[in-house]
């Protein structure tokens, strides 16, 4: 299980994340829900190790991650919201590359790869340039090198942004699939912010958010299901209904005010 507690982050002493708490549990697809600089990425960059929060703690199986941050790493696959590929490597390049970073054995690499590479649609791209590529076709490169070490957690940050309908489906199908392996799965979206943004929720009148800082999860952030089943928010007010990634995946936000 993935633990977050009592999270904060200022920035120049403005909280940008302020005091979330919630858990990610194997075998469940969480979503946590947030409009443009709310401070989803901020968490998930504390969450992956590469920021430290000013104060609050992140525990996986009970422990720090920064306790063994390398351990950690190990166990985690992370697609980042900013696509940070070498755009003269092709795919298959990209995942060996990876790969070997990461201390697998190549001929292991190189079968997973393609595998990956099958799987997301990108068997025919695989000998062209990155460079190359389209937005989604980047995407999911991204999200095979996510999965290349069969981590045991997985973040998506906005991961399916770029993604052509057929391609949403098939990440969808992979997220479900993931979680009924066991996997701790966290899902980052992004929700509407302006009022043409917001669609009205159980007779709710939209209204725009007042404070875009996240705070006080999971009541306000967090949306949870069970392998296979409907995911819906563990949210207070359910204010707003939100851009969904799917038909099983119904969050609302109900950010603070
Ligand atoms: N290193 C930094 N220094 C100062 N401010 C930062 C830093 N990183 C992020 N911020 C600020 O924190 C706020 C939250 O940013 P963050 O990227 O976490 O938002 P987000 O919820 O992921 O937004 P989006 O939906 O646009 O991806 C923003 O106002 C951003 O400018
Ligand atoms: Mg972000």
């Amino acid at each position: 299980m993935l633990e977050i507690r009592n999270l904060t982050k200022r920035f120049r002493g403005a909280p940008v994340v302020d005091d979330v708490s919630f858990a990610v549990r194997p075998g469940e697809i969480t979503g946590y829900l947030g409009p443009n600089g709310s401070g989803k990425s901020t968490t998930v960059k504390i969450l992956t190790g590469l920021l430290h929060a000013t104060s609050g703690h992140v525990l996986y199986q009970g422990q720090d991650i920064f306790h063994d941050t390398i351990a950690f790493r190990q166990r985690l696959g992370y697609v980042p919201e900013e696509p940070n590929l070498y755009g003269y490597l092709t795919g298959l390049e990209y995942l060996q590359l990876a790969g070997g970073l990461r201390g697998l054995p190549s001929n292991m690499v190189t079968r997973r790869a393609n595998q990956l590479l099958d799987l997301l649609y990108l068997h025919e791209a695989r000998w062209l340039a990155i460079g190359n590529y389209s937005k989604g076709m980047k995407q999911r490169v991204l999200i095979a090198a996510a999965l290349l070490h069969d981590p045991d957690v997985l973040i998506f940050d906005e991961a399916q942004s770029g993604l052509d309908i057929t391609n949403s489906l098939l990440f969808r199908h992979l997220l479900r699939e993931l979680a009924a392996r066991g996997k701790v799965v966290l899902y980052i979206a992004c929700t509407g912010v302006g009022r043409k943004d917001l669609r009205p929720h159980r007779g709710h009148r939209p209204r725009p958010h007042r404070s875009r800082r996240l705070r006080g999860a999971p009541a306000d952030i967090t949306a949870t299901a069970e392998p296979g089943g409907s995911l819906h928010a563990a949210c207070a007010s359910g204010r707003f209904g939100v851009e969904s990634p799917g038909d099983n995946f119904r969050p609302h936000s109900a950010m603070t005010h």
